[in-house]
């Protein structure tokens, strides 16, 4: 018998296959469906996590024999980790792996939104396309424009490095300046207010922290351009979602686009549903194969590194039981 471990999704075979010999493994068969971590987890002393239900207080108490908690995934918001460390019980993520993923998804929204894609798509597949019309569908320019990354760490800055190629004037807002940004893509530190009046795509690649937590509302949504796109890749609650639905039912920006949401999954009658100058997406900034097989495969190591009571490799905690 080895170390129980719930697995709380499918996971690629890559990363299962390490765990084989040393773990007894129950995994969550639906990738579709929310598992039911609590109910499982009580018996794990590891839980490898796919996805984002959260793992607070209650649910580790309530696991007396867990040891560590593997995240798939570099943001670990849905995790406590301040009662982890308390509890002894380790955490770990998939950090930097994702980074191009997600930049190189960041831009397709961007030009997506900004250049009609989505809507195209929909207007020549429902049979709406008679003929070749000069004046319609104009979009915004993606090039020259101002693009204003909102939290310039490795996926913001890797955001940065591809708008350099669209020769895009690029102004960032970080805790921190980060001058080996400014020097390399010629990124400019903005305060927030500036940051969110000039920009005319404003991307947002912070972690949800207390400190960003509707950091982007009603005043921050007053102060934009009525011409500005606002696309979200990071995590939903960082836009206050009341304030978002009302400045692109108002005008008060052009559009957004946007992978992550507050709720997650919105809801069948969420307005943004409706809206036509909004691009949605079912989470998928890290999804290809490539980077989600290393993410899968990095935090089985994490996984294993916490059974065996040792430093995990990607670690978000002091590795309480090493
Ligand atoms: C992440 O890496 O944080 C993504 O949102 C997938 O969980």
């Amino acid at each position: 018998m080895g170390n129980p471990v719930f697995i709380s999704r499918p996971i690629p075979e890559k990363a299962l296959s390490l765990l084989r010999s040393e773990c007894d493994i129950d995994m969550w068969p639906d990738a579709g469906t929310p598992p039911p971590l609590r109910d499982r987890a009580v018996e794990a002393e590891g839980i490898l996590t796919y996805g984002h239900e959260p793992i607070d207080d209650d649910l580790m108490k309530h696991a007396k024999t867990l040891k560590v908690v593997s995240v798939i995934g570099v943001g670990y918001d849905h995790v406590d980790v301040k009662a982890a460390t308390r509890r002894g019980i380790a955490v770990g993520h998939t950090p930097g792996t994702l980074d191009d993923t997600v930049a190189d998804f960041t831009m397709g929204l961007i030009i997506a939104v900004a250049r009609n894609v989505v809507a195209g798509d929909a207007f020549v597949r429902t049979g709406m396309w008679k003929s070749f019309n000069p004046n319609f569908m104009w979009g915004s320019d993606v090039d020259h424009a101002t693009l204003g990354i909102l939290g310039m760490g490795n996926i913001g800055s890797a955001i940065a490095r591809r708008a350099r190629a669209f020769d895009m004037r690029i102004i960032y807002h970080n805790r921190t300046r980060r001058p080996e940004y400014e020097r390399l893509f010629g990124a400019v530190y903005a305060p927030l207010p500036s940051l969110l009046a000039e920009s005319d795509f404003i991307v947002i690649q912070a972690p949800l922290t207390d400190e960003t937590h509707h950091l982007i509302g009603e005043d921050e949504f007053s102060l934009m351009k009525k011409s500005a796109f606002l696309i979200n890749t990071a995590r939903g609650p960082i836009v206050d979602s009341q304030a978002l639905r009302r400045a692109l039912q108002d005008g008060a920006i052009a559009g957004a686009a946007l992978d992550v949401y507050d709720p997650e999954p919105p809801s069948q009658d969420d307005p943004l549903l409706e809206m036509k100058n909004v691009v949605l997406c079912p989470h998928l900034g890290s999804a290809t194969i490539q980077t989600r097989t290393k993410m899968a495969v990095m935090a089985a190591e994490n996984l294993l590194a916490g059974l065996r009571n040792q430093p995990l490799p990607y670690g978000v905690n002091c590795n309480p039981n090493a």
